[in-house]
């Protein structure tokens, strides 16, 4: 039997509950050396070190602490330092997750120094290269050997593109994978018991840069929450980068600390809140409003009705086989759409995507074993 080292890599929040799912089914693969590469791009505790907790993952073998900076500064700095790790102990595969910056620049270090890249929720397209995520995709998916997807759409892009269909392999979502074998665990944040009636507050996630880095967005986003907290109390735990553009347009004072109300609302805002505590707050919302990415995924498999600020999203299958509404930026839409939703009853969650089910890690686990060893035994050239 062949002796496998495979690094993983997570670098920010979205990124943990992906690779814990792989990490625990190789546990069935004892020829099989997991190396765990925490890039560092998220460095707080409630964005990082506490997933771990929540997810029971140890402790990460190569902590590359990288921190904040420019995409290029960020990317740069993981690519020397992870390049330098490889070169000194060179692993049999570099798998890599999602869209972040930390993703693309392991996969760049992967193809250059011919170790086999990995890339799972391949082929995910929202068409929109203003978004760093979209560039870091299509970089990531090109460069990659084999592509893990999580949905038919995901094969159907990539064929689009070119690529070949025996890199291709639809596996499932792995994020679900994490959702469902912590959803029992999940506990209720330590918050006014007030706010957190059952059914009877929405949730709010909004992060990205197109949004909250501008002020003419920003202030009307916020404006028309606070209108919807007029019907339902909403809970909005803050990204540190929204944080610090609320203190810098005036929104918040310099010293503001959450938790507290934004003002003349009934929206909370909250630190960051760690994942066991997060998954328990979107089960039991009436609704979310958000412009990440797996949120959408997971609102779709909790049957938790989504309001998507975003003009388009690389996640459609929530759309049409999930709880989830493209609405676009317009705050008055989004006001218009909470109110139909809060009218309206919860919806029957009765159709998640094909193969969110709980066992993506197992199939990849499955799959990647094979497909190096049958790689290792080819012979060369
Ligand atoms: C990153 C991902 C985004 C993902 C998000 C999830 C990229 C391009 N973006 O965005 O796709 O949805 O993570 O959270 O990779 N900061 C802290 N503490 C931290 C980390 C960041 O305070 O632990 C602050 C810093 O001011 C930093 C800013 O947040 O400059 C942005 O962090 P960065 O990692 O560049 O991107 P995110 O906005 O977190």
């Amino acid at each position: 039997m062949q002796t496998l080292t495979i690094a993983f890599v997570a670098g920010a929040r979205p990124n943990f509950p992906k690779i814990a799912p792989m990490l625990a089914a190789l546990r069935a693969y004892p020829q099989v050396t997991p190396l765990l590469v925490h890039t560092g791009q998220h460095y707080d505790p409630e964005l990082s070190s506490m997933f771990f907790e929540d997810l029971g993952i140890s402790e990460p073998d190569w902590m590359l602490g990288v921190g904040s900076g420019s995409h290029a500064q960020q990317t740069a700095a993981v690519m020397v330092e992870f390049e330098r790790r490889c070169l000194e102990q060179t692993p049999d595969a570099i798998v890599v997750v999602g869209d972040v910056n930390s993703t693309v620049a392991c996969a760049l270090v992967g193809a250059k120094l011919h170790i086999p890249v990995v890339h799972v929720e391949a082929g995910l397209r929202s068409g929109d290269r203003t978004m760093p995520e979209e560039v870091n995709r299509l970089v990531t998916d090109t460069l990659a050997d084999l592509l893990y997807t999580h949905c038919y759409e995901g094969d159907d892009n990539l064929r689009a593109e070119g690529v070949a269909d025996e890199r291709i392999h639809m596996v499932g979502n792995v994020m679900i994978d994490s959702l469902m074998k912590v959803r029992d665990r999940a506990e209720a944040p330590d918050l006014d018991p007030e706010w957190i009636i059952e059914r009877g507050f929405g949730l709010i996630t909004l992060h990205r840069p197109a949004l909250v880095d501008n002020e003419a967005s920003l202030r009307p986003i916020l404006a028309a929450l606070g209108r919807i907290s007029e019907s339902i109390p909403l809970i909005y735990p803050v990204h540190p980068r929204t944080l610090a553009r609320m203190k810098s347009f005036g929104i918040l004072e310099e010293d503001a600390e959450p938790p507290l109300a934004l003002p003349g609302t009934r929206v909370l805002l909250t630190a960051p809140i760690r994942y066991l505590q997060f998954l328990w707050l979107m089960d039991r919302a009436r609704l979310v409003v958000t412009d990440s990415g797996g949120i959408q995924e997971e609102t779709t498999v909790l049957g938790v009705p989504c309001l998507t600020v975003r003009e388009n999203t690389e996640r459609a299958v929530t759309c049409r086989e999930g709880t989830n509404r493209l609405l676009g930026v317009d705050p008055a839409v989004v006001e218009a759409a909470a109110a139909e939703v809060l009218r309206a009853p919860m919806p029957d969650l009765d159709q998640v995507p094909p193969l969110w089910d709980g066992n993506a890690g197992e199939r990849i686990a499955e799959h990647l074993v094979g497909w190096l060893n049958a790689k290792k035994e080819a012979p060369a050239g």
